[in-house]
């Protein structure tokens, strides 16, 4: 088990925590590529790339951590950093990042502390469908304390589900469970409750226009949308 070093204060932690644990249903959904993992991931490769040869990175909420080792390994990649309050997730991650060749550090924490007490700084920033996880009131602290942990030129890129323009959070969750109970054919009856349950009670996406508000607010000039699905709810965005 990772060491234990800041899992304090954030207040949704604990729901979070929970489900995640159980982590073979989202690994299910996560195999049939419901939620675009593939091209998500590609999308930050190919972002990479095209910024920087050699590089830090900082997985927020790093799950697993498979498709970050997929898509990181034979890059140029000089440190690892994952970050997740998580566990079972951090040890699944250990063991899929031995593909990646760097130095690497696996700290068991609430990211919002981490991210509030360290002293490192990163050329990229990634937070993999964890943001939505973060109340409102957590999103502006979240951009303004990421920007100062940020090397020059370096990006916050975010892959998560995204509100429509003026779209409420209730007609957000209803569109989702639509999606999932018609297409998420792979999952049984209660693999499907489960997900929809925690993502009725434990996910608090943003629009595109809330987060370049507080972006820009914060410092970030250059957003741009690196990924969309066609169902308009995954998006990846880079802010820098
Ligand atoms: C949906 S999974 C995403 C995993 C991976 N990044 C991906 O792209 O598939 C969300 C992960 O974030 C973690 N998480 C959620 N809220 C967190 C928080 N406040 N601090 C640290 N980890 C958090 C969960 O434990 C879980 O492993």
């Amino acid at each position: 088990m990772p060491e234990n070093k800041f899992l304090d204060g954030h207040e949704n932690k604990k729901e979070v925590e929970v489900f995640f644990d159980k982590w073979g249903v989202y690994k299910k959904a996560m195999d049939h590529n419901y939620m675009y993992h593939k091209q998500a991931y590609m999308a930050l490769r190919k972002y990479i790339d095209d910024s920087l040869i050699r590089y830090t990175f900082l997985d927020l909420g790093c799950g697993d951590a498979e498709y970050t080792a997929k898509y990181l390994k034979s890059s140029h990649i000089t440190y690892y950093h994952a970050i997740d309050l998580s566990g079972t997730a951090l040890d699944l991650a250990k063991s899929n990042m031995h593909i990646v060749s760097c130095e690497k550090v696996f700290t068991l924490a609430d990211l919002i502390d981490f991210i509030d007490f360290t002293e490192e700084h990163f050329d990229f920033i990634w937070i993999g469908l964890s943001l939505h996880h973060l109340t409102s009131k957590d999103k502006e602290p979240f951009f303004s304390k990421v920007k100062k942990l940020l090397n020059k030129g370096g990006s916050l890129i975010v892959y998560d589900p995204f509100l429509k323009k003026d779209e409420s959070l209730e007609d957000f969750v209803d569109r989702w469970t639509e999606t999932a109970l018609l297409h998420w054919n792979a999952l049984t009856k209660d693999e499907l409750e489960s997900l929809c349950r925690h993502v009725k009670k434990d996910d608090f996406p943003e629009s595109y226009d809330t987060y370049e508000k507080i972006a820009r607010k914060n410092g970030f000039r250059d957003i741009q949308v690196l990924f969309e699905d066609i169902i308009d709810i995954y998006k990846v965005i880079a802010f820098r």
